[in-house]
């Protein structure tokens, strides 16, 4: 028997977000139906809400999720009615040339539900990253929940579903901080402010938090940066330059998305270094850059989806040190909202205020 709850949903290119009823199908081979307990407003939520990812809509918005699996389909074994799980955009399908090569970080071909959720009028939603999760229940694959340790908040468990994983795996996975490292972030909005957190936990020795906003900043420091930069004011290269004996970063996280950062990382970067961009850029924008400094400051250039996180790998362990302390989600949970209020956290984000808005359920 399919079920009737509460869902977002984007109806239009632009147009604000409204409260529908949503039509959950049962579980059918392969996947879940959860029962949302808590999900952060991502960025990207605002990305598709204003077109800019497809023009799929209608969208069911949502994915930086935890909640406890109610039931499941034939033949599920990964987990059961019961389970406490982070939902996440990368059920892995072990089969594309990625993951036959032993890289299935890189997946080609994750997969999400077959069946669609709809609205009463039999309207198929699109879930926003395959997961749809501003609403009282989801039904997803079952490859996009991952079993965590119950103890854990369901509001900061939830966030390493996107954007805290995104940045915390930018700097511990694509961009390989180690002991002594000195590591620059450009943005420490949630994404931005979890690679600090990131970097700090990997034992980098320097980390240099820079944003245009001291509030931002401010919440890096706490959770990590050494020293901090607002490049409202400041020259980020020169000062990066200056806090690591002339020479530039060991590794430059760009958590912005935008040409004129990326270029600050990238000269901001000690020759041989890393730079990886984990900001979403727009259609329209272009990267121009000296050919010959890109061959002569040597190095990586990458860029970093999801942190290259493997959710069955990497969600427990970081539930665990969480537990014990040693990562701070719980600053990254700004405010608590109601389901009714993701238009409003959407107006607060253009503001700045906020590093993440949770809806709890
Ligand atoms: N690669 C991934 O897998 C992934 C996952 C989630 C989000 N993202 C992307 O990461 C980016 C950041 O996301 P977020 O949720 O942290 O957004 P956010 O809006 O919370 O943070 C952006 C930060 O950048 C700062 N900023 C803006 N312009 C700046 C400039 N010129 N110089 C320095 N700082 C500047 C802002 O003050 C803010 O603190 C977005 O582009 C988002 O789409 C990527
Ligand atoms: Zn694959
Ligand atoms: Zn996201």
């Amino acid at each position: 028997m399919s079920q009737q709850v509460r869902g977002v949903v984007a109806r239009a290119k632009g147009d604000p977000v409204s409260i529908e009823t949503i039509v959950i199908p049962d579980p059918g081979p392969g996947e879940a139906v959860v029962k949302v307990q808590a999900c952060g407003v991502c960025h990207t939520d605002l990305h598709y809400r204003e077109g800019g990812i497809n023009d799929e809509f209608p969208f069911l918005l949502g994915h930086e999720a935890a909640g406890v699996v109610e039931s499941v389909g034939d033949g599920v074994t990964e987990v059961a009615p019961g389970d406490f799980v982070i939902l996440n955009w990368r059920a892995v399908c072990g089969q594309c040339r990625a993951c036959e090569r032993g890289r299935p970080q890189y997946c080609f071909n994750a997969h999400n539900a077959k069946q669609k959720m709809t609205l009463l009028d039999g309207t198929a939603l699109s879930p926003a990253l395959g997961i749809g999760a501003f609403a009282e229940k989801t039904l997803v694959a079952a490859g996009q929940c991952t079993k965590v340790d119950p103890a854990a908040s369901p509001a900061a468990a939830g966030l390493l579903g996107c954007g805290v994983m995104a940045g915390l795996g930018a700097a511990i996975n694509t961009g390989k901080v180690g002991r002594g490292d000195s590591v620059a972030v450009i943005g420490c909005g949630g994404v931005g402010a979890a690679a600090v957190t990131g970097a700090h936990l990997a034992g980098a020795a320097k980390i240099i938090a820079i944003d245009i906003d001291d509030k931002k900043l401010s919440t890096a420091k706490r959770l990590g940066a050494t020293h901090t930069v607002n490049s409202r004011t400041a020259d980020p290269v020169e000062a990066v330059r200056e806090l690591t004996g002339g020479f530039g970063a060991d590794i430059v996280i760009e958590a912005v998305g935008r040409p004129e950062t990326y270029k600050q990382a990238f000269y901001a970067r000690d020759l041989a270094g890393t730079v990886v961009l984990v900001g979403v850029p727009t259609p329209e924008m272009q990267l121009e850059l000296p050919l010959l400094d890109v061959f002569g400051r040597g190095g990586a250039l990458k860029s970093s989806w999801y942190g290259d996180c493997l959710p069955p790998r990497d969600f427990p362990i970081l539930i665990d040190l969480y537990q014990q302390g040693r990562l701070d989600l719980d600053t990254f949970v700004t405010e608590t909202i109601a389901l009714d209020d993701v238009e409003k956290a959407f107006e607060r984000m253009h503001h700045g205020d906020v590093l993440r808005s949770v809806v709890v359920l």
